[in-house]
């Protein structure tokens, strides 16, 4: 069984869709380890609610270099095959991306490359497209670039507004991160 190291930030709806896929069996995986560089991250609650183990790695105030010694030294020790971000507010450097090589991926809000950054549902909404979606793809040191694996598709209906957008991206991102996770673990 392949082992994952899931990196969060906060809510962690994107971890707790890959983690009922795992319970659920449509996921064959392990959850190593839930990392959080937010304390006060609410999934952090969820992850030991799941009985998983939840790690809180602050990360105010670290260089960046130095927080991905210690992200490297956790997933190690807990023999992680593959890391995902899953609402993860950082950038990592080259000492998480070499030590990971391939084996880091990432979700992210619109159909990349467009709309990349913060906010990216709102960036698509304010634009005016009228298709946007959410992306998974392999993680380098460039934020929100690297090969995509997958990608969904979510219409922006004539009445909506942002939040009604995000909202039917979210349930987009949890469908297609699992659906990619199914993939990525048997080429690993
Ligand atoms: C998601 O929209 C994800 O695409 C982006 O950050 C958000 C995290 O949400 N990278 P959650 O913490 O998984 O609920």
């Amino acid at each position: 069984m392949k082992k994952l190291g899931i990196l969060i930030s906060g809510r962690g709806s994107n971890f707790e869709a890959i983690a009922r896929a795992v319970q659920d069996g449509r996921l064959q995986a392990q959850i190593a380890v839930v990392i959080s560089n937010r304390p006060e991250a609410k999934g952090l609650e969820t992850a030991r609610a799941m009985g998983l183990q939840a790690v809180s790695l602050p990360s105010k105030g670290v260089e960046r270099s130095a927080y991905d010694r210690q992200l490297v030294q956790v997933l190690r020790q807990n023999n992680v095959d593959l890391v995902c971000l899953a609402g993860f507010m950082r950038l990592l450097t080259p000492v998480m991306i070499q030590a990971f090589a391939g084996r880091i991926i990432n979700i992210h809000p619109s159909l990349l490359p467009a709309f990349p950054g913060l906010d990216a549902q709102k960036q698509a909404f304010d634009y005016g497209v009228k298709i946007t979606g959410c992306t998974v793809h392999y993680v380098i040191e460039e934020m929100d670039a690297g090969p995509i694996l997958r990608q969904a598709a979510v219409p922006v209906l004539p009445n909506d507004t942002v939040d009604d957008l995000s909202k039917r991206i979210l349930a987009a991102e949890h469908q297609l991160y699992v659906e990619t996770l199914q993939d990525v673990l048997t080429k690993i």
